[in-house]
């Protein structure tokens, strides 16, 4: 289902290459090219103001009627790498989003909101102590343990030969698009999409098994102490 989906998207986009690249053709050919490369008149000659495509584009196919208004436009798009480009509004600059900062995120995020959206884990993994594994390995005490660790669970290589530990930064990463965090491994899980959900189901996880390591102190806005 999704790979058709992409499949589709990804002929969509060759053809419209394909379109486009065939028009560019069709058009390099429409217009005369005297030898040398250079065009056998002065484009702007008549007109020295510049061209508003835009118009032109409205108006089509009905101004191609109109044989100056086509050499216009071919003599324009001929030209239009070596001419200054209209001037067009600076695009209002965007604000830029907010880096998260992980250690505010987990501070404000509920254990309690955590389980219940550890609902969709739950399918694949069993989270108490001792507990088996089922599809995915058992999750008791996972924040702080080493990457594919847990005795008994058969790890994909990807996640055997993943480096270091289960740090809320690498579960953070990890939650978020499994299969984009650690190519080849086996969740078969989308992933948490909404930072806050994440943080709140690492949260959870930290609450399992006593070993999780201290959460990350949030980030202090300048000028401004937090509460604890
Ligand atoms: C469709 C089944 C499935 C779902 C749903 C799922 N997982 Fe997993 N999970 C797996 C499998 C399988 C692995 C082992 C992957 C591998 O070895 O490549 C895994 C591995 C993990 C690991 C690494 C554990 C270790 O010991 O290294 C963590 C952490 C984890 N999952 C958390 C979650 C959380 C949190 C959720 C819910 C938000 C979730 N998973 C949802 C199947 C699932």
């Amino acid at each position: 289902m999704i790979r058709s989906r992409w499949t589709a998207a990804g002929l969509c986009i060759a053809a419209t290459v394909g379109v486009a690249w065939g028009l560019g053709f069709f058009f390099d050919h429409l217009m005369s090219k005297p030898p040398g490369g250079q065009l056998g008149y002065d484009p702007m000659e008549n007109d020295a103001a510049p061209m508003d495509m835009g118009a032109v584009q409205r108006g089509w196919p009905n101004a191609m009627h109109d044989p100056s208004e086509r050499a216009r436009m071919m003599a324009y798009m001929h030209g239009m790498g070596s001419r200054e480009p209209m001037p067009i509004a600076a695009p209002a600059p965007q604000p830029e989003a907010a880096p998260v900062d992980l250690g505010t995120l987990l501070a404000g995020a509920e254990p309690q909101v955590g389980q219940a959206k550890s609902q969709v884990c739950a399918s694949c993994h069993d989270f108490t102590q001792g507990g088996p594994n089922r599809i995915g390995p058992n999750l008791w005490g996972v924040v702080g343990r080493d990457i594919g660790s847990h005795a008994g669970f058969a790890y994909s290589d990807a996640m055997k030969s993943e480096p270091g530990n289960w740090s809320y930064e690498n579960l953070f990463d990890y939650l978020a698009s499994p299969a984009r965090d650690i190519p080849g491994n086996r969740m078969g899980f989308a992933g948490l999409r909404k930072p806050e959900d994440r943080a709140a189901v690492i949260r959870y996880l930290a609450t399992l098994g006593g070993s999780a390591p201290p959460l990350p102190r949030p980030k202090e806005p300048a000028g401004e102490t937090a509460a604890q």
